[in-house]
């Protein structure tokens, strides 16, 4: 080691010994292959195929094509660095039928997957639902039917059975309130319905399926056992302004306490119950049902973007992806803004995992989705993206700064290690550390993954 380095060493801001790095992605998002070893169509197919619902009418039929590029991507994850790489399976691969018999061919595919990751010493983290619901299953009603949260366990016992011997760390849902608010409310997302008590039905149908997917992972042996929540910093325009704290109690409790009461305190909180009475909802709550729904975790996954500003404004509109928010807006606020039109404020989240570790202490956090979508262009085989950079950098400073404010974190996944189908944007929107060129699915890293990278190899960031 070179004196240079010695001294810049000195100054790193480190992260604890263990610390966990790597990149997420999502079945339906890059795996492509729609249609091989038994997959059946998922609710993301038959919305991609719905005209008006995705950018450009894309859809997930070839996305990056890793079912069949996998062993070159994982390839790819060693030579960037990453030590844990957070993927989902598909539910129509292993259960077609959506209950019912196992597919072996759709399991064996993520057996492959999994042993090229050890085999390169890259930890894998496996999420049960990011939101491909067979459409079997939502032709039955999907999450505003409660059997489709016992199917749910179904499919975490399956899974678990062959992948659990090799599969560390587990994560039942992936961002629970995406499913239910745009799948069900505003229907932004699959299924595309809109319906506010269909979507209340489908939160606590949710809750119900990570409570019954945790005992199934027990039962099967899991090591690890988490749940990832899209959870933000919800602040009042005016805090001196008892309307705007109202505003932000509320948008807090539809974006965050919904979904963490239930799990870490057994209850809905009271705001939240009145909604779910509100638009007749509260039906589907039954006995014994919250005792499932707090079922201990390991560990808490948290997926953070943008932080929210809210006012109070007599006479707006709910904003339909939160019911019952009629009479708050989103003041546009002076921070810079991804292509998303997100804002870009890191203090959101260094102040939401202190938050969490104080109003729902003694579960360990760890970042499982952060990052950035921006334009990205190819100039002489680079793709320069120092706004990504930045926004990385920043991200994971407050990290390291929640860290010094007590928050035990055990890691940091970005969002996302390959450009992909970013949904109802499909693939005009890139959050990759690595550029997918979707005509030759060339796949080349950005200055961001080199970036990352280094973070990795140091455990730390220089100052
Ligand atoms: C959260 C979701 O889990 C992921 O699928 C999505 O692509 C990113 N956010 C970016 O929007």
């Amino acid at each position: 080691m070179t004196i240079v380095e010695e001294a810049t060493d000195a100054h790193l801001l480190r992260f604890p010994e263990g610390f966990r790095w790597g990149a997420s992605t999502a079945s339906y998002q890059i795996e492509g292959a729609a249609q091989a070893d038994g997959r059946s169509p998922s609710i993301w197919d038959t919305f991609a195929r719905t005209p008006g619902m995705v950018f450009g009418g894309h859809t997930g039929d070839v996305a990056c094509d890793h079912y069949h590029r996998f062993a070159d991507d994982v390839g790819l994850m060693d030579d960037l660095g990453l030590r844990t790489y957070r993927f989902s399976v598909a539910w129509p691969r292993i259960k077609p039928d959506g209950g019912g018999p196992v597919n072996p061919r759709g399991l064996d595919f993520y057996d492959r997957l999994v042993d090229a990751l050890l085999e390169r010493g890259i930890e894998p983290m496996a999420t049960l639902y990011h939101w491909d619901l067979p459409q079997v299953l939502e032709d039955r009603g999907g999450w505003t039917n409660r059997d489709t949260a016992y199917a749910f366990a179904e499919l975490a016992a399956a899974t678990v059975a062959r992948l659990g011997d090799r599969v560390p760390t587990w994560g039942t849902l992936n961002e629970p309130w995406c499913s239910a608010f745009l799948g069900y409310a505003s229907g932004a997302h699959a299924p595309g319905r809109r319906d506010p008590r269909a979507a209340f039905e489908a939160a606590h149908h949710l809750l119900l399926a990570h409570g019954a997917g945790v005992a199934a992972l027990r039962a099967g042996g899991a090591r690890e056992v988490s749940l990832t929540l899209n959870l933000t910093r919800v602040t009042p325009q005016d805090p001196a302004d008892p309307h705007d704290v109202a505003a932000a109690t509320l948008i807090d409790g539809l974006q965050n306490r919904i979904f963490l009461d239930p799990v870490f305190k057994g209850g809905y909180p009271d705001d939240m119950r009145a909604l779910f009475d509100r638009f007749g909802a509260s039906g589907v709550i039954n006995d014994g049902d919250l005792a499932t729904i707090a079922a201990p975790i390991d560990l808490l996954g948290v997926n953070y973007y943008q932080p929210s500003v809210v006012a109070a404004q007599v006479g707006a509109a709910a904003n339909p992806n939160y019911p019952g928010s009629e009479g708050i807006v989103y003041p546009d606020q002076n921070t810079p803004v991804t292509a998303m039109d997100w804002p870009v404020d890191p203090t959101g989240l260094g102040d939401l995992l202190v938050r969490l570790s104080v109003d729902y202490p003694g579960t360990p956090l760890i970042v499982t989705e952060n990052g950035a979508s921006y334009v990205d262009t190819v100039v002489d085989g680079r793709v320069s993206d120092p706004a990504r950079i930045g926004y990385l950098d920043g991200h994971v400073r407050a990290v390291h700064d929640a860290i010094r404010r007590g928050a035990d974190m055990r890691g940091y996944i970005a969002w996302s290690l390959l450009d992909n189908f970013e949904w109802a944007y499909g693939y005009d929107k890139r959050f990759g550390l690595v550029y997918v060129d979707y005509a030759t699915q060339a796949r080349l890293p950005k200055d961001s993954a080199l970036w990352f990278r280094e973070v990795i190899r140091r455990n730390g960031l220089t100052p």
